[in-house]
């Protein structure tokens, strides 16, 4: 089996920046509660963008920093529960908006906040029966058109954003060897679907979710560590899923996980669901601090529920 490697980011996040403050004119919270359970100070919604530009903004950056231009995509796969249409898909979208080939696959995935990696692992796998060997896998979600604003529990948490990543994938290369799982369960974590009688918001039970997403990390960084044969020592960058800044931090200590190999943008963010993972990939790309040759232990988990795992390497 043929591996893919990260040939280049790009992100796109709307401009409209919402502070603790401004929430706390519409529901009955604080700055200082929410900086201190959550560790978010702002996050981003959209206002004039859309999902679909939100996307098209951060695919195009990431072909540019790959240096692919789209003719040569063999696949694309937009992580998203928020598309802007369910049909087209946001996938299908972005074939006509970027000019993508159109005898490849393009097709949207659900699999909420850890929608990313299992692109990831279903692009690997699409590449390694494909003549073409690049791929563009995209994390969006604009979640503010989904949210409760009369709940102070979710309503403080989620931002809106894009980010994308053009993998290439060859032989010699290892698998990022991902991990992923689920649990069927509607009760934790729930956004309506077509079903009668539902507006389609999102309700959760944060605190079941919190001690969910805090056995999920350490089981996922355990199985990846496994699978690929690395230590903790090995990895250059842990990357978490931006949900809470207490489930990183915690899982940070279980590893001992230096502060110079984990990185937190959810002060700036929010959790940006499907978006976060490659959100903060770019972030870190463009900071220099990862590049070619690095391996980064990825995690994330969420809705489904589901959780994964994967190392991923810089090309
Ligand atoms: N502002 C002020 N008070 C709030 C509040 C807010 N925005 N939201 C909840 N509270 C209150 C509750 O009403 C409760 O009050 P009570 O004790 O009088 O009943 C108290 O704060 C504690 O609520 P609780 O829900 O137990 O807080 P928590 O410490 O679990 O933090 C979350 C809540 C949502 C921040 C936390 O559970 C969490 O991050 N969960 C995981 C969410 C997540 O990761 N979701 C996405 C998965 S991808």
């Amino acid at each position: 089996m043929k591996g893919i490697k990260i040939k280049g980011t790009g992100r796109c996040v709307p401009e409209k920046t919402v502070t603790n403050a401004d929430l706390a004119a519409i529901v009955d919270t604080s700055d200082a509660w929410i900086t201190s359970r959550t560790g978010i100070h702002r996050r981003r919604h959209c206002r004039g963008e859309t999902h679909t530009s939100l996307c098209a903004g951060a695919a195009r950056a990431a072909l540019k920093k790959a240096g692919v231009p789209p003719e040569e995509i063999g696949a694309c796969i937009v992580a998203t529960v928020t598309a802007d249409t369910l049909v087209p898909s946001a996938a299908c979208t972005l074939q006509r908006e970027l000019g993508l080939p159109q005898d490849i696959p393009c097709f949207d995935l659900n699999a909420a906040c850890t929608g990313f990696l299992f692109a990831l692992h279903t692009m690997e796998c699409l590449l390694n029966a494909s003549p073409r060997k690049f791929g563009l896998v995209v994390g969006a979600d604009t979640l503010s058109r989904i949210t409760n604003w009369e709940d102070r529990g979710t309503c403080i948490l989620f931002g809106d954003g894009a980010a994308a990543a053009v993998v290439e994938c060859r032989e010699g290369w290892s698998s990022i060897g991902a991990e992923l799982g689920c649990h069927g369960d509607d009760r934790l974590l729930r956004v309506p679907g077509v079903e009668t009688g539902h507006r389609s918001l999102i309700s959760m039970e944060g605190t079941r979710v919190f001690k969910f997403a805090v056995e999920a990390v350490p089981w996922c960084i355990d199985r990846v560590l496994a699978r690929t044969g690395r230590t903790v020592e090995d990895v250059d960058f842990f990357v978490f899923h931006q949900a809470n800044a207490r489930i990183i931090d915690l899982a940070a200590r279980k590893y001992r996980i230096p502060q110079s190999k984990y990185y937190k943008n959810i002060g700036e963010y929010g959790n940006t669901s499907a978006a976060s993972i490659p959100l903060v990939l770019s972030e870190l790309a463009d900071l220099g601090r990862v590049g070619p040759g690095s391996l980064v232990l990825t995690v994330g988990f969420g809705g489904g529920l589901t959780w994964g795992g994967a190392m991923l390497e810089f090309a």
